[in-house]
């Protein structure tokens, strides 16, 4: 009975009044998003970012009810340690086998990273036809598997050309003509500089393509298969990433061995022999079992994290879209280092950051995507994006300065939608935002206008990232089913201490007609608000 006229349920925004009164208890996110001058966004130095490992919390001076509220987000950290740790005490499964590397270098070119290496890169493009790529033009695409080779330290490309074939599965690959063509200007670079390798960017060459090609230009043959292979070798540092990117490896070892003649030797062409299809075998089964390992683990987390109810936003997009960048702008995480680099993130790694509600978000990095790529190699990253595609809300980054944000943007939907069938089963794709970064290289203000239902932001410049929360936060409270509330509850009663505890509390002012009480705002659950009254109201009415 007295409770009931106690809790007083109101929209926060309807008592905006009492913000005057500044009482002792004053909230954290009050000083979160201080500032906003011209849509760059300042944050408070009264803001403090704690570095953990794995998991990055945010933290400011805690009251005694806020440290109360700290254990929560401690576990978070914890999760992600326990995950960490897992993954590096992975001694049953030797990666660096001797054997296996040889076997490696062979069928995908593996080349040591000291290893300076002068590249002439060629794109096939298909001029007619169905199989015609209209998204992305040939310049651009050539200038892709430039990319993909400066990628590489060491690596420079010595020349790059473009040349337009029939079809791309010929074996031979090009006409004659072209054959002679091809090996005249490698003739004509060669006097200037010593090629080291040719890079043929389709994303798998058969074996006999492979082959054909090595015995007609005297020169190491790679394709986009095997230089985004080297690319990922260097960039995996954590035992998941060295897992996965092993296991991305495998397919194609296969796909050159089914292809090889067994009669050959293994100077004319990669075959392979029992002993090392049995090693082969072997790796490819331990690997497996280690990788079910980790996704039941992760698994095992996100289960967790749903228990803590902490809201995730999954930040996916091409390579290079400026992922990392984002996350380090919305969280103020010092110790993130976006880099200009294809595939530089290769674990999905969570972030803590704080809507302008007061509310404790993870933001997950994830791995980039590219086109051309075979769906092999993507699978095997499919156990660390399955936290993407289970996230509440999904950001999709895009590099609005690029030339082919639309063909990059429906590559990354494609990809989503063909996860989501896998790994979401009949679960609804989450809610996306759209994010156009690097706005500040748009030259006029009439490219961003033409693309609408996106959010303009400069991840470097802080630039629009207030909109961009604003937004984070609407749909989040929609999508995990939270709301804004003002209680009036007892000054230096429990339940201060418990909505500290498991709400986000947004605002704490005096309440006016009575000293006794005081106006909450919070952010909170159906089901917490529902726990909060079975505690306080119904508990007291008994
Ligand atoms: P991957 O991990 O490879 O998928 O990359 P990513 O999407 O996480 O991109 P990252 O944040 O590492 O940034 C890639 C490059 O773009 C870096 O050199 C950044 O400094 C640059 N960059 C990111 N955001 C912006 C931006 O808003 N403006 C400009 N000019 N550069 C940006």
């Amino acid at each position: 009975m007295l409770l009931r006229s106690v809790v007083k349920v109101a929209n926060s925004r309807s008592i905006i009044f009492y913000q005057n009164i500044q009482l002792a208890l004053l909230t954290r996110n009050s000083s979160l998003l201080s500032h906003f001058k011209g849509g760059v966004i300042e944050l408070s130095k009264r803001w403090k970012y704690v570095q953990h490992k794995g998991v990055k919390g945010i933290r400011n001076n805690k009251s005694a009810y806020e440290a109360a509220a700290k254990d929560d987000s401690d576990d978070v950290i914890k999760m992600h340690d326990d995950l960490e740790n897992e993954g590096n005490c992975n001694a049953s499964l030797n990666l660096d086998d001797s054997a296996y590397e040889e076997l490696a270098s062979s069928a995908m070119h593996i080349i040591s990273g000291s290893l300076t290496q002068n590249v002439f890169v060629i794109q096939p493009y298909i001029k007619w036809g169905n199989e015609r790529n209209t998204l992305i033009t040939p310049d651009d695409q050539l200038e892709e598997a430039k990319a993909l080779v400066e990628s590489l330290p060491n690596w420079n490309v010595s020349h790059a050309i473009k040349v337009p074939l029939e079809s791309l599965n010929r074996k031979s690959l090009f006409g004659s003509g072209k054959i002679e063509e091809l090996k005249q200007q490698l003739k004509d670079h060669k006097s200037k500089q010593t090629i080291t390798c040719i890079f043929i960017s389709k994303s798998t060459l058969s074996f006999g393509q492979k082959r054909f090609l090595e015995d007609t230009f005297k020169l190491p043959i790679l394709d986009r298969y095997s230089v985004v292979i080297q690319i990922l070798r260097l960039h995996a540092t954590s035992a998941e990433a060295r897992l996965q990117v092993a296991m991305a490896e495998i397919p194609y070892i296969w796909a050159q061995a089914k292809d090889a003649n067994p009669t050959l030797s293994r100077k004319q062409g990669y075959s392979i022999t029992d002993t090392q299809r049995e090693i082969l075998k072997s790796r490819e089964r331990k690997l497996k079992q280690e990788l079910e390992r980790i996704r039941d683990h992760r698994k095992l987390l996100r289960k967790k994290r749903k228990q803590k109810n902490y809201p995730v936003i999954a930040v996916v997009g091409y390579t290079n879209a400026g992922k990392t960048s984002l996350i380090k702008a919305l969280t103020q995480e010092q110790s993130m280092k976006p880099r200009n680099q294809l595939f530089a993130t290769l674990d999905v790694t969570a972030h803590a950051g704080m809507l302008p509600c007061s509310l404790e978000v993870l933001y997950m990095d994830t791995v980039g995507f590219m086109s051309d790529l075979p769906t092999g190699l993507i699978e095997c990253f499919v156990a660390t994006l399955e936290d993407a595609m289970l996230a509440d809300i999904i950001i999709h980054v895009q590099d609005v300065s690029h030339r082919c944000r639309e063909a990059q943007q429906q590559h990354v939907l494609t990809t989503l939608q063909a996860l989501q069938n896998t790994v979401g089963g009949t679960q609804q794709m989450p809610p996306i935002i759209n994010v156009g970064n690097k706005a500040d290289l748009l030259s006029s203000q009439t490219e961003a206008q033409a693309l609408k239902d996106m959010h303009f932001v400069s991840a470097t410049q802080h630039k629009g990232l207030r909109e961009l929360l604003e937004e984070i936060e609407q749909k989040i409270l929609t999508a995990t089913g939270r709301r804004k509330m003002t209680l009036r509850v007892r000054n230096g009663g429990a339940e201060v201490a418990w909505l500290y505890k498991n709400t986000a509390v947004t605002n704490v002012c005096a309440d006016e007609t009575s000293a006794e009480h005081l106006l909450m705002s919070v952010v909170i659950s159906e089901l917490t608000m529902e726990h909060f009254k079975r505690t306080f109201l119904w508990a007291k009415q008994k």
